[in-house]
């Protein structure tokens, strides 16, 4: 991309040269594969994914005896099933009050809206995923899914990790184990009720997957939701900010739905907005890389993968490769309309990973994106403090730099 607008760290620089040079599938030295071709990414996850059993848990590796074996998909479809009831209407209307709650609260504020946009996403989100915690705990579990996000933002933004943060985080994640095993055994025993969020699904397979593995599911799923859904709010707000005609847009459809309206089905009902949102996941998609560890043997056309050695997956490459994507550096909301030519090539959009480890939480994140729109069309609107300073950061996750404002309540 030339846009002098972009900021990119070393290893995205090195890694968009040797595409340049080599072309979208190659060998870093004999150790890692590059991959930024959409069919082979495709078709080395399913590869490589092709056993999801779990791990044992950790008290049957102490007493050195094997686990009931689970698969993964097991889990993945528990809580599919229960995500049927968060994207529904009362679903996405607790979620977006809870936005609102905290956007209210910090309304008026000059601050980093990188910052402001994480935690307006996945704060949040903490009850979608274990709700019914007592306040305190609640905040142990919101702090130590922001300090995992600060752990990420502090490739650029040094400060957002000063000496001891890695040691808390030791502490702040031993915490919330022990917060999420006593919800789980609370819920299990009947002490404790059952809640309409991700975690109780785990409740159910408690049985067969034992506590340890239980609460390991649940950790995973507050890991899982720090490093994407608060960087594409980030990216959205920074093209709400510069995309004036879609802006005005946005505006003009959402001020027309009440939030009740919405919550029934955001993505469908405001079609203008999720185009544009489907656009700020494709061109500035989390991670931009991932790596992964080769788990068995695989061999896909040319491609030979051995068990222990590693592959670089790039959804952001991919996104912006100008084999399949016309114009592919260019933020065009319309190549999302069903009549456009430039619909999206087959398995050339992956804002949400590869099957069989694809994010569990699309739907629920896309409806989310859209509400945060609508609250910035309807309550709030968002000033930004020196808008030519602010510039887009290629990094661990795609967001804005330099970008800071104010959320104002007109
Ligand atoms: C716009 C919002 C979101 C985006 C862009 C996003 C993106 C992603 C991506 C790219 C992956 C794959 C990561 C990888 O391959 O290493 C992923 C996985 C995952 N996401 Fe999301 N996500 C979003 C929202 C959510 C939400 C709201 C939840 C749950 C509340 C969620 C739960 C998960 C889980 C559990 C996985 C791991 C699935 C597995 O390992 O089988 N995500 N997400």
């Amino acid at each position: 991309m030339q846009d002098s607008k972009i900021f990119e760290i070393p290893a995205v620089q090195v890694l968009r040269r040797r595409i340049e040079e080599e072309g979208s599938v190659f060998w870093f030295k004999d150790e890692a594969l590059a991959i930024a071709d959409a069919e082979t990414a495709q078709r080395i996850e399913a590869a490589n994914y092709a056993d999801l059993t779990m791990l044992d848990g950790f008290s049957d590796v102490v007493r050195g005896r094997n686990s009931e074996p689970v698969s993964w998909h097991q889990v993945r479809s528990g809580w599919l099933g229960q995500m049927r009831a968060l994207t529904s209407a009362e679903g996405f209307k607790r979620l977006a009050l809870r936005m609102q709650a905290l956007l209210d609260a910090e309304s008026g504020k000059d601050q980093d809206l990188v910052w402001l946009a994480e935690r307006a996403m996945l704060e949040p989100l903490v009850p979608v995923i274990i709700s019914g915690l007592s306040p305190r705990a609640h905040r142990r579990v919101v702090r130590e899914v922001m300090s995992k996000v600060a752990l990420v933002l502090s490739d650029i933004d040094e400060h957002r990790c000063p000496p001891l943060h890695r040691s808390k985080m030791w502490v702040y994640q031993f915490l919330v184990g022990v917060e999420v095993r006593r919800e789980l055994k609370g819920r299990v025993s009947g002490q404790r009720p059952r809640q309409t969020d991700l975690t109780d699904p785990m409740v159910d397979m408690l049985p067969a997957l034992g506590v340890d593995r239980a609460a390991d599911a649940i950790t995973a799923l507050l890991t899982a939701i720090t490093s994407s859904p608060g960087a594409s709010a980030a990216c959205l707000l920074y093209e709400w900010h510069r995309q004036d005609v879609w802006r005005e847009r946005m505006i003009a459809e959402l001020s027309a739905l009440s939030l009740d309206a919405l919550c029934e089905s955001p993505a469908r009902l405001a079609p203008a907005t999720t185009r544009f949102v489907k656009e700020v996941l494709r061109i500035w998609s989390s991670p931009p890389v991932v790596t992964r560890g080769v788990r068995t043997d695989i061999r896909y056309g040319d491609t030979e993968l051995k068990a222990g050695q590693g592959y670089v997956l790039s959804s952001f490459f991919i996104h912006h490769d100008k084999r399949q994507w016309s114009d592919a550096d260019v933020f065009n909301p319309d190549r999302w309309l069903a009549e456009s030519r430039e619909q999206c090539p087959h398995g050339s959009y992956v804002p949400f990973g590869w099957a069989p480890k694809s994010c569990i939480g699309a739907n629920l994140g896309l409806g989310q994106l859209v509400l945060l729109a609508h609250l910035l069309s309807t309550r709030y609107r968002l000033q930004i403090s020196n808008p030519e300073r602010a510039k887009m950061a290629i990094a661990s996750v795609i967001r804005p730099m330099d970008f800071t404002g104010t959320v104002v309540r007109p």
